[in-house]
């Protein structure tokens, strides 16, 4: 294979989130989350796990900085943990969790590398959850304010803000299936939840420009990339099905203002969408400067063979209803999900065509694999070297036809607290040994900063 040469001004960077990582979760006055509590009530969690102590990170950012200097990564995605800096999610700011946060930064521009703050990955304070949460309207002003008074804090450092990410998740896995926090089983709430996970993107967005109208602004989603498992009407139906509650609930608000049509008739049966006042579309689809995409896999589905409620139905989510998914025959990680490189492409590829003038991040993108330290001590995971080689292609062929990629984030930095698996499953380019804290670079590390500093892929 040849070396593939990225455009100059990449951004080569991995990605973290809060909980994931940082512990400290009752220190210097920061307040539960949905995420402490739900991982605090047995069953919601494997073996138990919590992010109470998770990679330590709140006192070893230094060290974790080191790692990504190290690698010669030139950008770092962190996530601000609401709860840390403004308790509760309303109210005057805690400044010692500010000041965290101002370090990391301050250190990570003294190694040159950009910081890109997500203000939302999932760690709603528990005080608004219990105050109706997301499916509430007034979640969305909270959001808005908490995002304001971070930029107020950090704006003059941080340039490149993602107001939430993957709020697919968000709401459908907290609010629909309850399996992540906070826990609910309710398609009402679920749809509640999308909007005003929107609504509050869109009302940050005006806000934070108001104050840095130089700095950009975007979003992050985890698009749904299916593909028909045959060539039959029923199948592209059970795409259309799944593109529209999957993305497009996402999409043509935010790039459009508009809900779509034939989605607001698929759920009609659920909700008759009245939580959705005048003038939200047009607070939603506030310009943005990027949008951020994460990218894992990619599904083949079917028609359900009985409908509606065929036991076949693979997940209980709205719109699955009449959708099953067709095993595929490609390798898999340890998530058990399909390893599909062509997909990336594929999803940049459309993205692209729906919003031609948007820059695009894979703000990202990565693997679990079981990974154990060999007898020598070192973490060899060349599973992870394939992945991320066959994916970073599958990004250049995007670049190749036009579209507008400007950087790619791996997930991620540290293994870490993956959600309800606990600890169980391992993506990180560092190996973390949970019970010293010991991080080891995984040799996808070393193969990754080689990239990077060549800004290119080895041949
Ligand atoms: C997406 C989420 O943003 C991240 O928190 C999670 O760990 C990865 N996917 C892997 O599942």
């Amino acid at each position: 294979m040849t070396q593939l040469n990225f455009p100059d001004g990449f951004r080569w960077g991995a990605a973290t989130a809060a909980y994931q990582i940082e512990g400290a979760a009752t220190e210097d006055g920061r307040t539960p989350s949905i995420w402490d509590t739900f991982s605090h009530t047995p069953g919601k969690v494997r073996d138990g796990d919590t992010g109470d102590v998770a990679c330590d990170h709140y006192h070893r950012s230094a060290e974790d900085v080191a790692l990504l200097s190290g690698m010669g990564l030139n950008a770092y995605r962190l996530s601000v943990a609401w709860p840390r800096v403004q308790p509760g999610g309303r109210g005057p700011v805690n400044q010692v969790g500010l000041d965290f946060y101002r370090r990391l930064v301050d250190d990570l521009l003294g190694r040159d590398i950009e910081p890109w703050v997500t203000l939302y990955h999932w760690d709603l304070p528990q005080e608004l959850e219990d105050a109706g949460g997301w499916p509430a309207r007034d979640t969305a002003a909270r959001f808005a304010e908490y995002a304001a008074l971070t930029e107020a804090a950090l704006g003059d450092r941080v340039k490149h803000w993602i107001t939430l990410n993957e709020p697919w998740c968000s709401a459908m896995l907290g609010y629909g299936t309850g399996e992540h926090a906070p826990g609910h089983q309710d398609k009402v709430a679920t749809l509640r939840a999308a909007h005003h996970l929107l609504l509050g993107h869109g009302l940050a967005v005006e806000a934070m420009r108001a104050q840095r109208p130089d700095s950009q602004y975007g979003i992050t989603l985890n698009l749904h990339a299916f593909i028909p498992a045959r060539d039959a009407p029923a199948d592209a139906e059970a795409v259309r099905r799944l593109d529209g509650i999957g993305n497009r609930i996402f999409l043509d608000p935010l790039l459009r203002g508009e809900f779509p049509a034939d989605l607001r008739a698929d759920l009609a049966p659920v909700s008759d969408l009245a939580h959705i006042q005048d003038g939200d579309l047009a607070t939603i689809a506030a310009p943005i400067d990027l949008l951020g995409l994460n990218y894992y896999s990619r599904n083949a589905v079917a028609a359900a063979k009985g409908e509606p409620h065929d036991p076949a139905i693979h997940s209980p989510w709205i719109g699955s209803e009449r959708v099953r998914q067709i095993s595929r025959g490609l390798p898999v990680t340890d998530m058990g999900w399909y390893v599909d490189p062509a997909g990336l492409t594929q999803q940049l590829l459309d993205v692209h065509r729906v919003c031609p003038d948007l820059p695009l991040y894979i703000t990202e993108n990565g693997a679990a694999y079981p990974d154990k330290p060999g007898p020598d001590g070192t973490v060899d995971d060349p599973d992870r070297v394939a992945y991320f080689d066959a994916h970073l292609r599958a990004c250049h062929a995007a670049l190749a036809a036009g579209v507008p990629l400007r950087g790619y984030f791996a997930w991620s930095l540290l293994d870490n607290f993956e959600w309800a698996h606990g600890y169980a499953k391992r993506f990180g380019l560092t190996y973390v040994d949970y019970a010293t804290q010991e991080r080891i670079p995984k040799t996808s590390a070393q193969w990754y900063g080689q990239v990077a500093r060549a800004n290119a892929i080895p041949a």
